[in-house]
């Protein structure tokens, strides 16, 4: 198989859990999907962006590139221009590391912010005061402890949620930019054609 075809096809998965991590983040900007009362009310780990420019973002530039592999066709690459396909290769190798990276980063942000738990008022009052009430996720094992958050409504669940979500696809598009790392290594090494050459009868 063309090392360029797999790149394409972990780019087209890439380009959705980019969207789905940004809608994730800006979602969270809305606690209990309700515009929230002050920006001070909002957890922190939201204004860190780590689902908008670290999943997000960050994400798009490999993804367009493992994409672009695939322009060339497979099997004329087997000429002087195989130089250039390797050359590729070898910066898709770069951008998986910047994929990297910021899937990481949205994962750590992530990870913390389940831990800790959501901003949240202990009474429904207008002039509440907001603060974190779980500590080291003992809300996690215990949903008992998920009545201290009276506002906003439902805050708990949609933290929980998003912040899952956005811990799961992080991991997968970490997942994804490191097989991305080996394959662009292998491209280089290899060539992007191998196995095409022989198919069309070039050389
Ligand atoms: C859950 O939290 C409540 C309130 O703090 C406490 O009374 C209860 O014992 C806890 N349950 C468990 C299983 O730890």
């Amino acid at each position: 198989m063309c090392s360029g075809g797999f790149a394409k096809c972990l780019g087209i998965t890439l380009i959705p859990l980019a969207i789905l991590c940004i809608l994730c983040n800006i979602l969270l900007f809305f606690p209990g999907g309700v515009p929230a009362s002050s920006n001070d009310n909002i957890t922190e780990e939201v204004w860190y962006f780590g689902g908008i420019l670290g999943s997000g973002v960050l994400m798009i530039f490999p993804a367009l590139v493992f994409l672009g592999l695939k322009n060339n066709d497979c099997c004329g690459c087997c000429g002087n221009e195989s130089c250039g396909k390797r050359f590729a290769m070898f910066t898709s190798i770069i951008f998986a590391g910047v994929g990297l990276v910021g899937a990481l980063y949205s994962t750590i942000i992530s990870a913390a912010a389940i831990n800790r738990g959501p901003l949240c008022a202990t009474d429904t009052a207008s002039n509440a005061t907001f603060f974190y009430p779980f500590q080291n996720g003992d809300y996690l094992s215990n949903h008992t402890l998920w009545d201290e958050c009276q506002q906003p409504e439902r805050i708990v669940p949609w933290h929980l949620t998003l912040f899952s979500l956005l811990l799961i696809m992080g991991l997968v598009q970490a997942a994804l930019c490191g097989f991305q790392a080996i394959n662009g290594l292998i491209g280089t090494i290899c060539g992007d054609c191998c196995g095409c050459c022989g198919s069309d009868g070039a050389v």
